[in-house]
């Protein structure tokens, strides 16, 4: 995978090229006019000048410009699913997704590791461009899947094969799988379960060996797709606390789809998305202040920001960001 330094020593090369090879001059020969061969030129050299500016700046890891999609119309008329979406997400962050049914959550991580292709517009993720059919093992090393059903992702009839799946099928050598294995089932604190069956499992726990599996492909980004909506809530703290503990610990990034507030409250950054758009993105303090805003939205927002918001209507001097039930505890205590 080519590093952002290699990336910018590539583009800083390209006008040195340019200019020394006399190439500069390819958009005047076979013109008619001198107009014609200007407006080619000066083409080339905003191309050139974006390029520069966008590998000048620091890369987001996932970047996403006016990205549209829709999806292959059986009666003719197009919805887009995606309607010019733009979103950059750091390295390292943690960011849930929240919209109503249809809103287009799935669509969009569905992008992130090239299931689907935009329409128009680019998604890029690490600096690949996502319709780089050459690059595709790549992407999907770097970002790993989680989705609802925990019974749709195991396939293996053992745990660990299970987890060994993926690193078997980039061919990774066996020695090197054993130590992936290993380390990957201790990540989501499922060593124990290792020679199970996976229908002995809880679902909280085969989400986990489903992250384990993405871990042991050593992906940076881990995309979870209402990884809980079918679990206990004990198996949905499991996997929140393990999702977190890998965002904290191993600096993997997430994105986290969800209907669970609470569990939006935990991340670095809320993005809310409405009809194919995102039309929120903040903190969780800076989204769940505005309750009312989240009801007309058709949205939640956690229990605690709920009870605060009740509690000032009756004239209770409450903090306006309470998001958790700690800090709505610290705040009526004091
Ligand atoms: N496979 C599909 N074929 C056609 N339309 C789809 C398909 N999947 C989703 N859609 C439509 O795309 C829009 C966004 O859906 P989706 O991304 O699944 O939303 P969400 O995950 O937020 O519920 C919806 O209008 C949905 O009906
Ligand atoms: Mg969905």
């Amino acid at each position: 995978m080519m590093g952002d330094k290699a990336r910018l020593t590539k583009s800083a090369f390209c006008p040195i090229f340019f200019t020394v090879t006399g190439f500069w001059r390819l958009p005047f020969r076979k013109k008619n006019t001198f107009a014609e061969g200007w407006t080619s030129y000066a083409a080339i050299v905003e191309n050139l000048r974006a390029g520069f500016a966008r590998r000048l700046m620091v890369l987001a890891f996932i970047e996403i410009e006016d990205l549209c999609f829709a999806y292959p119309s059986v009666h003719g008329e197009k919805r887009m699913a995606l309607d010019h979406v733009n979103l950059s997400v750091d390295e390292g962050e943690f960011v849930a997704v929240l919209g109503t049914n249809g809103s287009g959550k799935s669509t969009l991580a569905k992008h992130l590791n090239a299931i689907l292709l935009p329409t128009s517009g680019v998604c890029r993720v690490a600096g690949i461009d996502t319709r780089d059919a050459a690059r595709l093992w790549d992407i999907r090393q770097t970002v790993g899947m989680v989705f609802q059903n925990p019974d749709n992702q195991i396939i293996a009839a053992i745990v660990e094969d299970d987890v060994a799946f993926g690193p078997e099928n980039l061919g990774v050598p066996p020695e090197e799988i054993r130590r992936r294995v290993d380390d990957a089932l201790a990540a989501v604190n499922m060593t124990e379960f290792r020679a199970f069956a996976p229908h002995l499992l809880s679902g909280g726990q085969k989400q986990r060996v489903a992250i384990a599996g993405t871990i042991a492909m050593r992906t940076r980004c881990l995309v979870l797709d209402e990884p809980t909506a079918m679990l206990d809530p004990v198996g949905r703290r499991e996997v929140l606390d393990t999702v977190r503990r890998l965002h904290r610990e191993a600096g993997i990034t997430v994105v986290y789809i969800t209907h669970f507030m609470d569990e939006a409250a935990a991340a670095d950054r809320v993005v809310v998305m409405e009809s194919g758009g995102i039309v929120e993105d903040g903190t969780p303090k800076e989204i769940f202040s505005g309750v009312e805003a989240m009801r007309k939205r058709g949205l939640d927002v956690p229990t605690a920001a709920e009870v605060a918001w009740r509690l000032r209507r009756q004239g209770i001097r409450l903090p306006e960001d309470i998001v958790t039930d700690e800090e709505l505890v610290t705040a009526l205590c004091r």
